[in-house]
């Protein structure tokens, strides 16, 4: 098992890992493997956009000295459950607005003291800014229509200065038509505009074909 350049995430071949951080549990039916006394847990880049992005390699990396996270679209927590392990002493904020999801992302959270999921619209931010504060990063994973507007609008309330902010951009959830180079465009454009540097543009594919993720810095 050998360390990577994002400090918390492990690597055997090519299947990424990342400690267990409630050991002897599962989150979505995922290889455990101990070595030297050690749990980890493999992080599947066909189930987690993140772990897609790290996967396709530099300039993939993610930030160092995390403390504070904004983490929109949790789902079930699959993703979530990474970042939990990979940041223990973090405050890991997630916003899930479908009930459904957020029952097991709940769940989640009573076993991993890092997390904090709030039921909430991304779309409005103000309803949960007093809650997360100004965060060291921004992560998204929303499929909305207008998913580089919610991202900035969530960068201007919660993103410190300096902070870094990755964005999964569904491209078809933009629009059915027109080419994914152009819609790619538009989104960084739109965050440029807002005031966002973007740091990297990177196809998830083979993993998902659908989502590029743009890497940013407020
Ligand atoms: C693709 S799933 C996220 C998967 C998750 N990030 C992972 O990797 O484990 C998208 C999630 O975003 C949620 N979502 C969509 N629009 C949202 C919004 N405006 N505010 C909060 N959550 C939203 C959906 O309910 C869904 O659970």
């Amino acid at each position: 098992m050998e360390p990577t350049r994002s400090e918390g995430v492990f690597r055997e071949g090519r299947t990424l890992f990342t400690i267990n951080a409630n050991p002897g549990t599962r989150v979505y039916g995922e290889t455990l493997r101990t070595v030297g006394g050690v749990e980890y847990r493999e992080w599947d880049p066909f189930r987690s956009k993140l772990a897609a992005w790290l996967a396709r390699g530099p300039p993939a990396e993610l930030p160092g000295g995390v403390r504070s996270v904004l983490y929109l679209g949790g789902a079930h927590g699959t993703t979530v459950s990474h970042l939990s392990d990979l940041w223990p002493h973090a405050e890991i904020f997630v916003v899930e607005k479908s009930p459904t999801a957020f029952a097991p992302l709940l769940a989640l959270a009573r076993h991993r003291a890092n997390l904090y999921p709030l039921l909430a619209d991304a779309q409005l931010p103000e309803r949960y800014r007093a809650d997360v504060g100004s965060v060291d990063f921004l992560y998204q994973d929303v499929a909305q229509r207008t998913q580089a507007q919610i991202f900035a609008e969530n960068a201007h309330v919660s993103l410190r200065p300096g902070g870094a902010g990755l964005l999964m951009l569904k491209i078809r959830s933009v629009t059915q038509r027109g080419p994914p180079g152009a819609i790619v465009r538009a989104a960084r454009e739109l965050l440029a505009r807002e005031g966002l540097a973007i740091r990297s543009e990177t196809s998830l594919a083979p993993f998902s074909r659908e989502h590029v993720a743009l890497g940013v810095r407020a």
